[in-house]
């Protein structure tokens, strides 16, 4: 859960090192909900530290999952056991679940409860309350399951149901956790079920599923499931995050004189839209892919410091860097320049990221415009520094503090622990890599 506390971050000179980053977010939730429901004992090396991931295990728990946590390590992250309940094999709870600030946990999980029948209740913290649900309850109605919301928001009470039937599926907004929360009844229900995604949006599902020895039927933009499929216990390694070594690999970019190795961070295309981003603004980005685990590549991503140019991020671009938007902002702020449109989601994450973003660099200095669906930065003067709010977003947090690299004084962050939901050790990494 986020904390109040104000880091102040002072400028730097360059940095330099290696890091591994936490466990990967995304792919975290997906193993420990399949884990779940598979046939079996499960192993998970390399689960996410932050505190999105630990409230997915909480609401396991809850339903009547043994998880047992092994090990806990800085560099390695956590080793779990998770024993599977086989699919439709959750208990009901006798309290509400507390998804704490994560979006990926209630709405993947709500696919997940909605072939269970009984009542569960998921709540969260402010921001989580705030967030719009009814991208999931739309479809999994129509596949039988009944909610109540408040207006489209939590709490959400899902009724569940083992009658669910398989349905077309044509989200309107490009999201990736809609499609996992579909797939995941889908797996469940009657017949088969199919997602087709205005964009391609990250694929961790459907690598996880056949992971856990589902069959997935993709196709451009969709993607079908059979009801029915058991799912299979195994051993799986996280690979690391590349949405939180995205700010060493920013930082790495901005400030002249760096050079920054990342170690075993997931370079699935659906999540590397950022180094094409980097790229083009002239940033000296190298990738080797060293091997897979479970379908996701994994390897070493180096980035050295380059005079930045001015980019555009498109519409058709923007899923593939949605959680890094924050800190290509920050970057701009360093020099380029950058504009970006097709955006409007960013209005409904854990805070709404546009007008956050805006207020908090423009304290700090920064030319930043505000559009209704992106922004533009121009970083034609350095950043002075002052205070921000982080607005219980760990990215925020984390990309003010990147931003506050560049600037000529200091800048104190409030809400800076809100970065624990992602990547609990970022400020000491930080100072870690300060060269
Ligand atoms: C996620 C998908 C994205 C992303 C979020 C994690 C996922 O959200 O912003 O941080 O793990 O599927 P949307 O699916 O709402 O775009």
């Amino acid at each position: 859960m986020s904390s109040t506390f104000a880091v102040t971050v002072q400028p730097a000179a360059r940095m330099s090192g290696r890091v591994r980053p936490p466990g990967d977010k995304s792919i975290s939730h997906r193993y420990a909900m399949l884990a779940s429901i598979a046939d079996g004992p499960s192993v998970i090396y390399g689960y996410s530290t932050g505190a999105d991931c630990a409230s997915t295990l909480g609401c396991l728990r809850a339903l009547g999952v043994p998880i047992e946590q092994i090990s806990r390590d800085r560099q390695a992250g956590i080793h779990l056991e998770i024993l599977g309940l086989q699919v439709g094999g959750l208990h009901r709870s006798s309290t509400p679940l507390d998804a704490g600030n994560s979006g990926s946990t209630i709405r993947m999980l709500s696919g997940i409860l909605a072939a269970h029948p009984f009542r569960t209740t998921m709540t969260g913290d402010g921001s989580l309350r705030r967030r719009p649900m009814r991208r999931i309850i739309v479809p999994l109605e129509r596949m039988g399951a009944r909610f109540i919301s408040d207006d489209g928001r939590p709490p959400l009470t899902v009724m569940g149901t083992d009658r669910l039937t398989g349905i077309d599926f044509q989200p309107e907004v490009a999201s990736a956790q809609v499609k996992s929360a579909v797939l995941f009844a889908g797996l469940h229900a009657d017949g088969m079920t199919r997602v087709v995604e205005p964009m391609c949006t990250r694929d961790h599902t459907e690598r996880a599923l056949e992971a856990f020895g589902a069959q997935v039927g993709r196709a451009g933009t969709s993607v079908a499931i059979r009801g029915g499929q058991r799912l299979i216990g195994g051993t799986f390694h996280v690979p690391g995050d590349i949405s939180s070594a995205a700010f060493w690999i920013v930082a790495a970019a901005a400030l002249p004189g760096s050079d920054v190795t990342i170690e075993h961070v997931g370079l699935n295309p659906s999540r590397t839209g950022i180094l094409e981003v980097l790229r083009r603004m002239g940033a000296e980005v190298k990738t080797v892919t060293e091997h897979a685990q479970a379908g996701e590549p994994i390897g070493i991503i180096r980035v050295r410091h380059a005079e930045l140019q001015a980019t555009e991020v498109a519409p058709e671009e923007v899923p593939g860097v949605i959680d890094e938007l924050p800190v290509l902002a920050a970057l701009a702020t360093h020099g380029g320049e950058l504009s970006v449109s097709g955006a409007g989601e960013l209005r409904v994450k854990e805070s709404d990221r546009i007008s956050a973003l805006a207020e908090g660099l423009r304290l700090m200095g920064g030319e930043i415009d505000e559009q209704p669906d992106g922004f533009h930065v121009r970083g034609r003067n350095r950043l002075r520094g002052g205070e921000v709010d982080a607005k219980n977003d760990h990215r925020l947090a984390m990309a003010f503090a990147i931003a506050a690299l560049g600037a000529t004084g200091p800048t104190v962050i409030h809400d800076a622990g809100s970065a624990g939901v992602s990547y609990p050790e970022f400020f000491t990494v930080l100072e870690s890599l300060r060269a």
